[in-house]
């Protein structure tokens, strides 16, 4: 048969198979990691991408197809996702930091009624934060209600949650902090007793669980992320994830330029009156597609990320074990250091995803943050500190609306004396031995 004559769904076929044989090839020569293990030269980073020629192979599938934009693949990646999590809606987005700003965004919907948060409105979450759990909330016009967090789990004291809470109070905005769960169990009493709405970030959280029952569940919106060094990536990349159908459309919305249409990009006519609509002061019959009932962004993400994402989510369960099965070597072999360190526990009914292993050192030792961290980069041990510790040192929230509830005495604490560890799925058990054999190293010089 001359090349001509070729259908094209053969040609397609054909040619998709051998360049994937090629990217096999490519990722074995090119990326596939060298497993060999050099004490003091390998970098042991706090998290990174872990993948195979999978990822890559799926990523060329969609590059192939260039539809670009949302398409199979992110249909595949959020219906996987959802279903992975046992609910009905996962929203993508380009980001777990848009995820959060799409998260709060929503609560303000004019289409929730009297529910919606409106300016000025508090929102309860920690100052020991990533600083993106909390600036949709400044974002929004909101005002964050800053409370102090628990140095060992990480996570904010919910006992005090009650006596924090005002009129003006509607909403409260949490991540689990390094993967461990806050206090559900309070969190979620406190919202159903006074009518607050639940944003859960589990950005570093994915695969966590509270009373068998996974984080992200329980909130009426929760937020992933899917950036390097989480549970899984994408590279850039996040979602919103929720059980209620008329928040999914709203966060959408907001994703989708604010528009009122819900139609995959590339259609038209879902909703079939496309030019049977009346909005606001527009004309009879405008044009669906150009009405725009929210003030909105466009956070979508390309069909090339969620590719990347398919392939992930099928090593999801074996990832979070690995993290499960690193942080618990790394727990095991620090514990004899818990007069120097106070270090991560579980919260009670959780069994978490760690995203890392987090350390504080304790008032009174004999050396400080920056001497432990120094010492593990030295010898190529990457560290990372508590995300921003107490954000409201930082310069950009100088002149900011907040209220502080309490004191921040232990996210002072944390932000003088904290640091976390990797525990990602890349780490190996010579990786981790070497970690405390590390520790044992400086501890015996310091401690001595
Ligand atoms: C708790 C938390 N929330 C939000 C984010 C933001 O996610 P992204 O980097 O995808 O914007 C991060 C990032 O690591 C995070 O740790």
């Amino acid at each position: 048969m001359s090349k001509e004559k070729l259908p094209k769904s053969w040609i397609d076929k054909e040619l998709r198979q051998m360049i994937s044989d090629l990217v096999e090839k490519f990722y074995v020569e090119v990326h596939k990691p060298d497993e060999t293990f050099l004490p003091g030269k390998t970098t042991i980073t706090h998290g990174g991408r872990v993948f195979d020629a999978e990822e890559m192979k799926m990523l060329m599938e969609s590059c192939l197809d260039f539809w670009l934009t949302e398409g199979r693949f992110t249909k595949k990646f959020q219906e996987g996702l959802a279903q992975y999590l046992g609910l009905p809606f996962a929203i993508p987005t380009n980001s777990g930091s848009s995820a959060n700003l799409l998260a709060l965004s929503a609560l303000t919907s004019p289409k929730l009624g009297d529910k919606r948060l409106v300016k000025g409105d508090e929102v309860i979450t920690v100052a020991c934060s990533f600083p993106t759990t909390v600036n949709p909330i400044v974002q929004n016009g909101l005002v964050p209600v800053f409370m102090d967090v628990d140095v060992e789990s990480g996570n904010i004291l919910a006992d005090q949650i009650e006596s924090a809470l005002s009129k003006k109070t509607k909403a409260i905005c949490l991540a689990h902090s390094l993967g461990n769960p806050f206090d559900l169990d309070t969190v979620v009493a406190l919202c159903k007793k006074h009518g607050l709405f639940l944003v859960e970030d589990c950005c570093d959280a994915l695969g966590s669980t509270y009373d068998g029952k996974f984080v992200g569940t329980f909130g009426d919106l929760a937020t992933f992320s899917f950036y390097p060094p989480h549970h899984i990536t994408m590279g850039e990349g996040g979602a919103v994830v929720t059980k209620d159908a008329a928040l999914k459309k709203i966060v959408e919305s907001f994703r989708n330029w604010g528009r009122d249409c819900w139609c995959d990009p590339g259609r038209d006519n879902t909703c079939g009156k496309r030019f049977g609509w009346q909005f606001g002061d527009l004309p009879e019959g405008y044009d669906h597609k150009f009405v725009f009932t929210h003030i909105g962004y466009n956070l979508k993400l390309t069909d090339m990320q969620a590719a990347i994402g398919v392939a992930q989510l099928k090593k999801l369960p074996g990832f979070v074990e690995k993290r499960k099965k690193n942080w618990k070597a790394l727990s095991e072999g620090l514990k004899k250091y818990e007069n120097f360190f106070h270090l991560p526990k579980p919260s009670p009914k959780s069994d978490p995803s760690w995203f890392g292993f987090s350390l504080a050192v304790r008032e009174g030792s004999p050396f400080t943050r920056n001497d432990i961290t120094q010492f593990l980069e030295d010898n190529q041990i990457r560290t990372r500190l508590h995300f921003s510790g107490n954000l409201i040192r930082h310069p950009a929230y100088k002149d900011i609306e907040y209220r502080v509830h309490g004191n921040l005495e232990n996210t002072d604490f944390v932000t003088r004396n904290a640091f976390w560890i990797g525990v990602y799925p890349g780490m190996t058990s010579e990786m981790i031995d070497y970690v405390l054999a590390t520790f044992d190293t400086f501890l015996k010089r310091k401690a001595t």
